[in-house]
């Protein structure tokens, strides 16, 4: 069998499955399998596919038409340019995401020309926190825009973190990027690691003064990110099956409605924001309503809500008075 082939069967057969983007899901893995680009698949369409290949084809296609997400099978998924490793402990990251990092570059450079800076933005200094990092794709886009920042990154799953960790050292970045297991911002300036980012001069101090870190809780982070979990419990039936039976609980549900984390996200980022620190959240399809109301005075100030492509509210961002 040739590539045009397999290519034709494989997209008959998920065709059939009902698949959704069935054509791109066959060219995703046949690449996979073949271990080739796009270019080299339309160059060489009369290429001949070994036996052993078109086998492991069929397996794939028949676990992708049984529902796998094609990403949990190839085990990767493109964000902001950049390829992460995706694993079923991990949000596969979504397209509209990268409208997240977007408004933070956008809403640090604004910051800059208002204080009278310089605007080649590198986030010199700049201490950021990305809560419910999953695959770290947030972390990593941001530390890879902002080569003079530093990033916390958490997760309440120490298996999403192992993912985080493997793909910031893919990239490069593991050394500006601080990985921790916490619940939200819970106890985040108790962690030695995040004291010292904090008071990086004052080590010493910190190591003399058990009490140390308490003092430095309030205004660590210049910027907060977040992509919460926000489907409500009760959304659960409308979901497609790729996401429901295949993607962490943790990381799609928030609570029955789905919104529930952000009001105990925004009060605790409240607390570790430095005045002027930027929150940057996105929202899910009917979160806007119940979030905007918490980001109000006297806390917050400059608050903005960005649409996605699909016209959908999807990133609020607000700065700490
Ligand atoms: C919607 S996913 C986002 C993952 C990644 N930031 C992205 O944008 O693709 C939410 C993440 O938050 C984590 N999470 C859920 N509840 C949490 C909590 N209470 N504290 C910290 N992380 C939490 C999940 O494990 C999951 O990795």
């Amino acid at each position: 069998m040739d590539v045009r082939t397999a290519l034709k069967q494989g997209m008959a057969r998920l065709r059939d499955a009902n698949v959704p983007s069935f054509t791109l899901a066959a060219e995703l893995l046949l690449l996979h399998v073949l271990g080739r680009d796009r270019t080299w698949l339309y160059a060489h369409p009369e290429e001949p596919v070994a036996i052993a290949d078109a086998e492991k084809f069929s397996v794939l296609l028949s676990r992708r038409a049984a529902g796998e997400p094609t990403q949990h099978l190839t085990g990767t998924q493109e964000f902001w340019g950049l390829g992460f490793e995706v694993t079923p402990d991990v949000l596969i990251p979504r397209p509209e995401t990268e409208h997240l990092i977007e408004v933070a570059l956008d809403r640090l450079a604004l910051r800059e020309i208002h204080a009278g800076r310089k605007q080649t933005l590198t986030g010199e200094g700049l201490l950021i926190a990305d809560i419910g990092t999953g695959s770290g794709c947030i972390a990593i886009a941001l530390a890879k825009e902002l080569p003079g920042s530093r990033i916390v990154a958490t997760d309440i799953s120490p298996a999403a973190l192992a993912v985080a960790q493997r793909n910031a050292v893919q990239h490069d970045v593991a050394n500006r990027i601080h990985f921790i297991e916490a619940n939200l911002l819970a106890n985040l300036e108790n962690a030695s690691v995040v004291a010292q980012l904090a008071a990086p001069v004052s080590h010493n101090q910190a190591s003399a003064d058990p009490n140390f870190a308490g003092h430095t809780a309030p205004g660590l982070f210049d910027l907060i990110v977040s992509n919460p979990p926000y489907i409500g419990h009760r959304e659960k039936d409308t979901l497609m099956r790729e996401v429901r039976d295949h993607e962490p609980q943790l990381a799609l549900y928030g609570g029955d409605e789905g919104y529930e984390l952000y009001a105990p996200l925004i009060v605790q980022a409240a607390k570790s924001l430095k005045p002027g620190g930027l929150l940057i959240l996105e929202l899910g399809h009917n979160s806007l309503s119940a979030v905007q109301p918490l980001l109000d005075a006297p806390r917050w100030t400059k608050v903005s809500v960005t649409n996605d492509l699909a016209g959908i509210p999807r990133v609020i961002a607000a700065e700490r008075t």
